[in-house]
C-alpha cells in the first residue's frame, strides 16, 4: 500500500489561474478556486462553460496552458494521469466507458490497482466497494446487463476503488429519477462525513447540487462568475442571467 493510501483523505485542492485554450476558443480562462480539506463544491454552468475541461485539467488528461494545480499544497504540474491519480485524485468521466467485458468487480479491481499490484486484494477491495455503493448482489454481472443508475453508479465505485482523497465527480446523477438522485446524495454526504473525502461535483440537478455542496463555482464562457454559498449563488444575477432564467434553480 501507498503513503498517499495509508495516509487517509485530506485532499485539500488549490487551482492557480488556469487557462486551456483549443485553437481559437478559450474553453478556460485563468480561474482560480480552493477547495478544502472534507468539503463539497459544486462546478455548475451551461453546456460548454468549460467544466469538464477544468477537471481534465485538474486530473491530468489535458495539462493547462497557464496556472497551476495544488493538491495539499503540492502541485500536480507535469504528472500524468495516473501518477494524479495515485497522489489521490479519483475522477468519473461524462461518458462512462466501462470494461464491458469485465465484471463489476473487476471493472472496479482495476480501479484498486492504482495502490496495489495484488491482484487478489484489489478484488476484495472491489468488493467492499461495490457494497458500499449498493451493486454488492451485482458484483459478477457485465455492464452492459445493469441499468443506467447501476452504471452511474459503477463509475462512482470505479473512481472510489482509487483510495482518492479527492473525488471529481462529473455529472453521475445525470439521467437519474429524483429517488435514484436522493440515494446517491446520501452516499457521498455519507462517505464524506465518514471518511472526510473531498468532494468537487459538476452537476446539472439542482437538488443534488443544493442538498450536497458547502459552496458552489460557476463557470460561464470559460470564466469563474460566482464562488460562494449554494443559497447566495443562485441568487446571483450574473449567475441567473447565464442560464433560461430564475426556474433553471427550482
Ligand atoms: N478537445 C477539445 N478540442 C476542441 N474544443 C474542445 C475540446 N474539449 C472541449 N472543447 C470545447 O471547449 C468548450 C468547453 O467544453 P467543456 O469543458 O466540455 O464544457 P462543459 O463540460 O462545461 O460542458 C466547449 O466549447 C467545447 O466544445
Ligand atoms: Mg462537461
Amino acid at each position: 500500500m501507498s503513503a498517499s493510501a495509508a495516509t487517509g483523505p485530506v485532499g485539500a485542492l488549490t487551482v492557480r489561474n488556469i487557462s486551456k485554450r483549443f485553437g481559437g476558443l478559450v474553453a478556460v480562462s485563468e480561474v482560480s478556486f480552493t477547495v478544502a480539506a472534507g468539503e463539497i463544491h459544486a462546478l455548475i454552468g451551461p453546456n460548454g462553460a468549460g467544466k469538464t475541461t477544468t477537471f481534465n485539467m485538474i486530473a491530468g488528461a489535458q495539462p493547462p496552458d497557464t496556472g497551476d494545480v495544488l493538491l495539499d499544497g503540492v502541485s500536480l504540474a507535469g504528472l500524468r494521469p495516473d501518477q494524479i491519480c495515485r497522489a489521490g485524485v479519483g475522477r468519473t468521466f461524462q461518458i462512462v466507458r466501462p470494461f464491458n467485458e469485465l465484471t463489476l468487480v473487476e471493472n472496479v479491481a482495476v480501479g484498486a490497482l492504482a495502490w496495489t499490484d495484488d491482484v487478489a486484494e484489489a478484488r476484495d477491495h472491489a468488493r467492499g466497494v461495490l457494497e458500499l455503493l449498493g451493486l454488492g448482489d451485482k458484483k459478477d454481472a457485465r455492464p452492459s446487463s445493469i441499468t443506467l443508475p447501476d452504471r452511474k453508479c459503477l463509475e462512482v465505485a470505479r473512481a472510489l476503488a482509487t483510495k482518492p482523497k479527492l473525488l471529481l465527480l462529473d455529472e453521475v446523477m445525470a439521467g437519474l429519477r429524483p429517488t435514484e438522485t436522493d440515494r446517491m446524495v446520501a452516499i457521498f454526504k455519507k462517505l464524506n462525513a465518514d471518511t472526510g473525502l473531498t468532494i468537487l461535483l459538476i452537476e446539472h440537478v439542482m437538488r443534488a447540487v443544493m442538498a450536497l455542496s458547502h459552496r458552489v463555482l460557476v463557470l460561464n464562457y470559460g470564466r469563474l462568475i460566482a464562488d460562494g454559498k449554494p443559497e447566495e449563488v443562485t441568487r446571483d444575477p450574473e449567475v441567473l442571467a447565464c442560464y433560461l432564467g430564475a426556474e433553471a434553480f427550482d
